[in-house]
């Protein structure tokens, strides 16, 4: 398809600032590329983490029963480098649509944490969290930032094992988090979809769930995905300059 004129881009921001400024009800799904900025790497494309590694060697319930420490060397090499990066311009204009919209719900698919550090706390993270820990054995979760000196680490209560508290590909959804996008994708009068490749049931599936309905559909994403098509706008640029442009 050929690149849009100026114009063209400019009069679909304006009639898509409209949207979102008078909708009702505001929902924003968020994936890896959101964080693309802030120097966390993204999952697909050239430079993403599964270029390099296998996700079935490594984010499935059956990689870690098989080598827990080989699992937790990637995780705390992860953690080690989300750690040292900030929110980005696109976090926080996410964050300030809070104050100016009552029904309002951020639906990421991230587990970096930079979505909170930014401020966003109407926000459901589908995926979990990366400083989350869960014993495999009582279940018991808490927030852990720091580094473990021993992988893989182990509960201090029972002695299981503790894994990181984030979903791996074949799991269930955290329950909460999951009911909370559901009801806001039941309602929502604009959706915007802010990047994601747009592959990974079941966000995969959200755009498509809100257009049936009804909703306007915002794509921000520098490329195109399986969901562009049934978009009503897309802005082919980084979320960190056109989500402040949109929900400015
Ligand atoms: N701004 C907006 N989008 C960007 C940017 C940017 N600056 N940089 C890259 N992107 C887009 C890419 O074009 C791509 O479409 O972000 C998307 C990132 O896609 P993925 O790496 O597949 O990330 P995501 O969609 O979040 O993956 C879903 O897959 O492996 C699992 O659990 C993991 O939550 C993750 C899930």
């Amino acid at each position: 398809m050929d690149k849009p004129s100026r114009e063209a881009v400019a009069g679909a921001m304006d009639a898509a600032v409209k949207w979102v400024r008078e909708c009702r009800s505001l929902c924003v799904l968020t994936g890896a590329g959101v964080s693309a900025e802030s120097g966390v790497p993204t999952f697909r494309g050239p430079e993403g983490l599964w270029k390099r590694r296998d996700p079935v060697s490594l984010a499935t319930p059956e990689a870690f029963a098989e080598d827990p420490k080989e699992v937790w060397e990637w995780y705390q090499w992860r953690r080690r480098k989300i750690r040292g990066c900030a929110p980005n311009a696109g976090h926080r204009a996410l964050a300030a649509v809070e104050a100016v919209k009552p029904d309002f719900l951020l639906v990421t698919q991230n587990v970096d944490g930079l979505h909170r550090a930014a401020g966003s706390r109407r926000l459901a993270e589908i995926h979990g969290n990366i400083w989350t820990v869960r014993c495999v054995g009582c279940g018991a979760e808490r927030y852990e930032q720091g580094d473990f000196t021993d992988l893989p680490p182990r509960c201090g209560a029972c002695g299981g094992l503790l894994r990181p508290g984030v979903v791996w590909f074949g799991e269930m959804l955290p329950r909460e988090a999951s009911g909370e996008a559901m009801e806001m994708l039941s309602r929502c009068e604009v959706l915007i979809v802010a990047g994601t490749s747009a592959v990974v049931a079941p966000a995969s599936g959200y755009a498509a769930m809100a257009k049936r309905r009804g909703a306007r559909v915002i794509e921000v994403n520098p490329d195109e995905t399986p969901v562009s098509g049934i978009c009503d706008a897309t802005f082919r640029g980084k979320s960190g300059e056109v989500l402040p442009a949109l929900l400015g």
